[in-house]
Formats: structure tokens, sequence, C-alpha cells
């Protein structure tokens, strides 16, 4: 197994305009411990438009997508758990498993991830331009590609019966959610919740909030269509986002929510999260703002009112432990996921997928490959 594959792969190279190009790149075969992975379904997230708007620095050219399910099509030297044929999601956390926070059950809080910084664990990458030159896939998954090469535990086997758009999800924007939900508020029954932004995370978390029975759940959005979509995942009020919110919600709750979620990236919003939620409860920040923002919060307040924020990476997930416990609930009607998906396109509509995305429309564009060469 020596030979490079040529791939088609949405590829960012700095565009002002944010415009992707559909290249054809070289992929290295896997390494020992890797797995080369048929993409079949890719999430088009928001935080892949952070990076081709400019917001974020990641190196490049890169190969775009982090939201990705498919089929396991090779494998490296040392594969002991997966075999060609598997249908897997991948997790864009590829946290060290040596490291204390990683054996103490926080792999998100591992302090020697690469995959941020584009990297398979050993610092490199199995992409190559037609130049020759390397090509960095972000979040080391680099999922708008027909093929990518991923270490084999940040492959999670799942249930064949689980669509791959859906599966995709679970990936990112649906495990996000979920475990926003329940690892990092841990939401009880009964308990008063608001989520600030109804996109592919935000109605994520509303459905994760309905499966953990709290209530009310308020969804907060600038689109009147999104709130209609929050309402059918299970939220049951929607407000739209503006002036009078904090009281809207303080209505609704009798005093403000017990947990509060922001899921847009945006600082004036992050910031009048902890208004939200009364006394004592818990403000959660899953959006990610643009680099170097700051945010002013009334400390004294703040203190007073016992209030909690919570910072959210990748939901506190546990991926080999939470992936199939997502894919069970979504199997057992629990989970609504395939509500999320409101238009499935090709890699070629990837440029049309992120403008959708900055006009605030659409829950969540999914990339659909044709799976040549899977065995099915
Ligand atoms: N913490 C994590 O691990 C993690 C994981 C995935 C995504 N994210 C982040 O979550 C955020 C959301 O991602 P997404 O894919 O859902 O994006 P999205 O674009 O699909 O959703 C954003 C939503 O916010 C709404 N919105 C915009 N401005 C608003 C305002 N002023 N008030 C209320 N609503 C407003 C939009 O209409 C849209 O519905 C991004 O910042 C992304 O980077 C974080
Ligand atoms: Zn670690
Ligand atoms: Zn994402």
């Amino acid at each position: 197994m020596t030979e490079q594959l040529q791939v088609r792969a949405a590829v960012y190279r700095g565009d002002p305009d944010g415009r992707l190009a559909v290249e054809q790149l070289r992929l290295d075969p896997p390494a020992h411990g890797e797995v080369r992975i048929r993409v079949r379904a890719a999430g088009v997230c928001g935080s892949d438009r952070h990076v081709i708007d400019g917001e974020w620095q990641v190196p490049m050219p890169a190969v775009m997508g982090h939201e990705a399910a498919g089929v396991v099509e090779a494998i490296g030297q040392g594969v002991r758990d997966l075999a060609p044929g598997d249908h897997v999601i991948v997790a864009w956390h590829q946290a060290c498993q040596r490291c204390a926070e990683c054996t103490g059950g926080k792999p998100w809080a591992c302090t020697r991830v690469r995959s941020n910084d584009s990297q398979l664990p050993d610092g490199t990458t199995r992409w190559h331009d037609a130049d020759g030159a390397e090509a960095w896939p972000y979040l080391a998954v680099g999922a708008m590609s027909e093929c990518i090469v991923v270490p084999d535990f940040a492959a999670i086997k799942v249930d064949d019966r689980v669509p791959f758009d859906v599966a995709s999800l679970i990936g990112c924007s649906a495990g996000t959610g979920f475990g926003a939900v329940a690892n990092n508020a841990a939401v009880q029954p009964g308990e008063s919740a608001v989520v600030v932004g109804a996109g592919g995370v935000g109605m994520s978390i509303i459905s994760a909030l309905r499966l953990a029975g709290a209530n009310p759940i308020i969804a907060v959005d600038v689109s009147g269509e999104k709130l209609a979509e929050a309402r059918r995942a299970g939220a049951t009020h929607g407000l739209l986002a503006g002036a009078g919110l904090a009281a809207g919600v303080a209505e609704l709750t009798g005093g403000g929510a017990n947990v509060a979620f922001e899921a847009i990236g945006r600082v004036q919003t992050m910031q009048e999260l902890p208004d939200l939620i009364r006394p004592g409860g818990r403000a959660v920040f899953v959006g990610l703002p643009p680099e170097g923002q700051e945010l002013r919060i009334d400390g004294l307040q703040l203190a007073y009112d016992g209030k909690t924020i919570i910072g959210s990476n990748y939901g506190g997930l546990v991926p080999a432990r939470d992936f199939p416990r997502i894919a069970d609930a979504y199997l057992a009607g629990e989970l609504p996921l395939d509500g999320l998906i409101s238009a499935r396109a090709t890699l070629d509509d990837v440029n049309d997928a992120f403008d959708a995305m900055r006009r605030g429309e659409r829950t969540r564009t999914v990339i659909l490959f044709d799976g040549d060469g899977d065995e099915e």
C-alpha cells in the first residue's frame, strides 16, 4: 500500500472573498495507526466559515471541512479495531490519548493535541497539491474531500443503520450540541433553558435539551424561519433576538433560565448571556468568536448572583463513548437529527452552501459523495 490516491477536495488558499476551489489533490496511504476513509457525507459547519472569512488563522492550503462520516477503505499497519467496510464518524479533536487529561476522561482538554493546528499526531499531513506542496486538513480531518486519512482512534465505528448524512453531523454539530447539554451543563429534567442562535449547533442543543427533559426550552434567533424549525426540534418557545430578550426570557422562566447556551460565536451575545440566567444558573459558551476578541462582563454582579460561565470545547465529548450514545438515541427516535439537514449538495456547490450560511439560511447543508470504491 504505497500508492498515492488522487482525490477531489475543497481547498482554501486565503481568498479574501472566502471562496474555495475544488482541486485535485494527492493523498498518501495511511501510515502506521492510520486509516483511509472514503467520505460519504461532510457537514458545512460555522467553524469552517470562521476560517474562510479570515476570522481564524490556519495553515494553507487548507482542505476544509471537519464534520465527516464514511467507510473505512484501507488501514495502516498496527490498526486492530477497524476493518475495510466499517462505517465511521470522524472526531475532529484528536487528543494524544496519554496525558493526564486524556487518561482522566477529559480528552477535550488534552494539552498535546495537534489537530487544532491541522496536523496528524506526528505533526505531518498526508495531502499534497498538484505542485507537490503540502496541504493541511482543517482540524486534521479535511472532510470536504473524497477520501481522508486520520488516526484510527479518531474514526469511531457507527451502526450501519445511521444514514451517512446524519452520522456526519454527530462528528461536530450534533455531537457538540449533545455534549454541551449532557456533559458541560449536565442539564436535569425540568430545568429551564435558553439557546441563543438556532443554526446547526443551536438546533442540536435544542434536540438534546428535549431529550434531557428540560422545560421550557426557549430558542432565540434573528430568523423567524429558524424559530419555526426550532419548535419542530423541540423548543417550547421562540423569541426574536433584540433589546427585550432578557425580559422575555425572565417572563417565560419566572426570573431567568437555569441554563443558557450561546451558539453563534458573537461577542455581544456572549457577554449578554449571563443576563438570561437566574442566580445560580449556568451560561455555556459553545459559539466561538473571531480570534483576539474580548468580553466585558460585570464581575461583581456575576459573583453576587453565583452564576457559572462554562466554556464548551467539543461538548466535553469522549467520542468513543458519546458518538455511539448519540447514534443509539437517534435510532431509538429520541433525537430527531434528520431535521437538522436542510439541504444536501455536491462538492461543487460548496461556495453556495457557505453563502447560504452567511445569509442565515439553512440549519445544515451536508455535502454528499457518491462513494465510488465502497463495498456497497
Ligand atoms: N465549541 C465547539 O466545540 C464548537 C463546535 C462546533 C461549532 N462551534 C461554533 O458554534 C457556532 C455556531 O455554528 P453553526 O454551525 O451552528 O453556525 P450557523 O451559522 O449554522 O448558526 C448560527 C445561527 O445564529 C443565528 N444568528 C446570527 N446572528 C444572531 C443574533 N445576533 N442573535 C441571534 N441569533 C443569531 C443565525 O441565524 C444562525 O441560525 C460557530 O461559532 C461555530 O464555530 C463551536
Ligand atoms: Zn492528551
Ligand atoms: Zn464544526
